[in-house]
């Protein structure tokens, strides 16, 4: 009876006493970065009341490309001193101590390879214990462009609206919105490209039928998490009223005529240039000698037609 009364006594001493000096890394679990920008993994050592005055032996922050892996160390610390830290990975704290418990990792200039999990292993005076926290990199998607192809908008024929993005992290979507609020982005045809730093583009094919034109197009870039990130709309350009279109036979009968008289006229007009110009023609100036051939092109506006060779 008395010895398991005894051991009931050393049971509670014991769990007591390892409630009261426990160490512990607390992490918070998902830490966001941005593409380019410093991002931190927050992790503070934390002890029981009966650590009086810890000491930190050790640090290891490994970076884990998978769940069950070694890791890879990016920051160590050890008999006092630091290992030498892989490229841009530091302590957040900027005089870090054996004697400071927020152990944060800071990442100097974030990039893709970075998102992902990592391991935080400390060893204290009192205890050890090891966290894993993770890192999800972001980067903002922005559009680029919108544009057509072909170049030209000819009703008359099919042709392509072509929305294409900055690059952004992780994969995000194009939407396509025509009038106000009609989404045609099943229409469409999204493609994805990666570039070497892991960063996404992406390129939205959306076909347009001859004669079936609206007026506004909106692209709209949305995040992995589907929030609007950027939006662009494309307004076609619409035939200016009361100007007949220059492709229709109507017009072309009335502008055939009025060419050749504008071009005869022009012609005269030249000629009688030349022959004013060509007692001046042929001038040296700087050792170069300027002469007028202002009938080579007739649409070359008569101030700049001046070309200039050097001298031989
Ligand atoms: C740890 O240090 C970093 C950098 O100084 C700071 O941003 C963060 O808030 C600190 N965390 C805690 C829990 O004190
Ligand atoms: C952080 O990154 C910037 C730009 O990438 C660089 O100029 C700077 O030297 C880096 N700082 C440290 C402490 O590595
Ligand atoms: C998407 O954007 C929202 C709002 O800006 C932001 O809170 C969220 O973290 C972003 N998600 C991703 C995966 O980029």
């Amino acid at each position: 009876m008395a010895s398991s009364g005894i051991l009931v006594f050393i049971f509670t001493v014991l769990c007591i006493c390892a409630v009261k000096s426990f160490v512990k890394v607390e992490c918070k679990t998902k830490n966001v970065g941005h593409y380019g920008q410093q991002s931190l993994l927050e992790c503070v050592v934390k002890t029981g009341e009966s650590v009086i005055d810890p000491t930190i032996r050790t640090v290891a922050w490994k970076k884990l490309t998978s769940p069950e892996d070694e890791g890879d160390l990016v920051l160590g610390f050890q008999k006092g001193k630091l290992d030498e830290p892989k490229r841009g990975y530091m302590f957040a704290e900027p005089s870090w101590d054996e004697k400071n418990m927020n152990v944060s990792l800071l990442i100097n200039n974030t990039a893709v390879a970075h998102n992902g999990d990592y391991e935080c292993m400390v060893i204290t005076d009192s205890g050890d214990h090891t966290s894993v926290t993770t890192l999800k990199v972001q980067a903002r998607y922005s559009i680029s462009t919108v544009h057509f192809t072909p170049e030209k908008v000819d009703p008359n024929s099919d042709s392509t609206l072509i929305c294409k993005s900055r690059e952004g992290y992780p994969k995000g979507t194009l939407h396509w919105f025509v009038e106000e609020n009609n989404d045609w982005t099943k229409s469409s045809e999204m493609e994805v490209t990666q570039s070497d730093d892991g960063l996404f583009q992406l390129t939205s094919r959306l076909p347009l039928f001859q004669q079936s034109t609206f007026q506004k197009y909106t692209c709209v870039v949305l995040n992995a998490s589907g929030s609007k990130e950027d939006e662009f709309t494309f307004e076609m350009p619409a035939p200016l009223e009361g100007v007949p279109d220059p492709r229709s036979p109507e017009t072309s009968k009335v502008v055939a005529p009025l060419v050749v008289i504008g071009s005869l006229i022009i012609g005269l007009l030249c000629a009688l240039l030349l022959y004013r110009r060509r007692s001046q023609s042929h001038v040296i100036r700087d050792g170069k000698i300027h002469s007028h051939h202002c009938c080579a092109g007739l649409n070359v506006a008569f101030e700049n037609c001046e070309q200039v060779q050097t001298a031989v």
